[in-house]
């Protein structure tokens, strides 16, 4: 074993952020990560279902209904194409009930430094929100690389991706929050852009009606 094999060297994987890879590697198959918002458990499966027909798999639960967590287990369980996580994760706690629940990443609002600390030691890979360079840099320095902007539009949009692009280039960004069909393709253009969040795919009217072949067609239509 030489200090320079990364495969074979624990000390150099733990350099490398494992965690940071996988999200790289599975917020890139998908442009969207639908933010969902569940508060019944029955819609958990068809909805799922609808997007992956979509070709969206990765699925992000917010943890804002007293169902959620059920939502996520329930996902888990039955809808294997997908890979479903939590958001509106604000709380330590939070990442442990996620895990027990089957959920594979975690996504937060904020990056608080209990947040930060828990995740950084756990297996449960966490997007942090940030919208400031500091709050970045804040993160990065926690061993975060992939990072949501939340919320994004509010926050400065693409100028403010392409602006901190600069100086911190190692940096990868799910921007979320006022971004829609008009202009997530844009938001898409920009090198430090893995994917970008919205509750656009998965309207509440739609999820109430049972019309899943509009959320279907409404997660086609963000990679055609
Ligand atoms: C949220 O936390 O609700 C997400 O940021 C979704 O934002 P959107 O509804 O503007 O897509």
């Amino acid at each position: 074993m030489t200090p320079e094999d990364p495969v074979k060297d624990p000390v150099i994987l733990k350099d490398l952020n494992l965690k940071d890879l996988n999200l790289k590697d599975l917020l890139s198959k998908a442009p969207v990560l639908p933010v969902i918002t569940l508060h019944h458990l029955e819609q958990a499966v068809p909805l799922a279902e609808a997007l992956v027909r979509g070709g969206l798999t990765n699925l992000e639960i917010t943890l804002r209904t007293p169902v959620a967590l059920k939502v996520i287990q329930r996902i888990a369980e039955e809808v294997p194409e997908a890979v479903v996580g939590a958001g509106t994760v604000t709380h330590p706690r939070d990442l442990e009930a996620v895990s027990k629940a089957g959920g594979r990443f975690a996504v937060s609002p904020g990056a608080t430094p209990a947040l930060l600390a828990e995740a950084a030691q756990g297996d449960l890979p966490l997007i942090p929100g940030i919208m400031t360079p500091s709050e970045a840099m804040t993160a990065h320095d926690a061993g975060f690389e992939v990072l949501k902007l939340f919320p994004a539009e509010p926050a400065g949009g693409r100028a403010l991706l392409k602006a901190i692009g600069g100086p911190l280039p190692a940096l990868s960004f799910c921007p979320t929050g006022g971004i829609g069909p008009a202009t997530f393709r844009d938001y898409l253009k920009l090198d430090n852009v893995i994917c970008v969040g919205g509750s656009w795919v998965a309207p509440e009217e739609a999820v109430l009606a049972g019309d899943w072949s509009r959320i279907t067609d409404l997660a086609t239509a963000t990679h055609e």
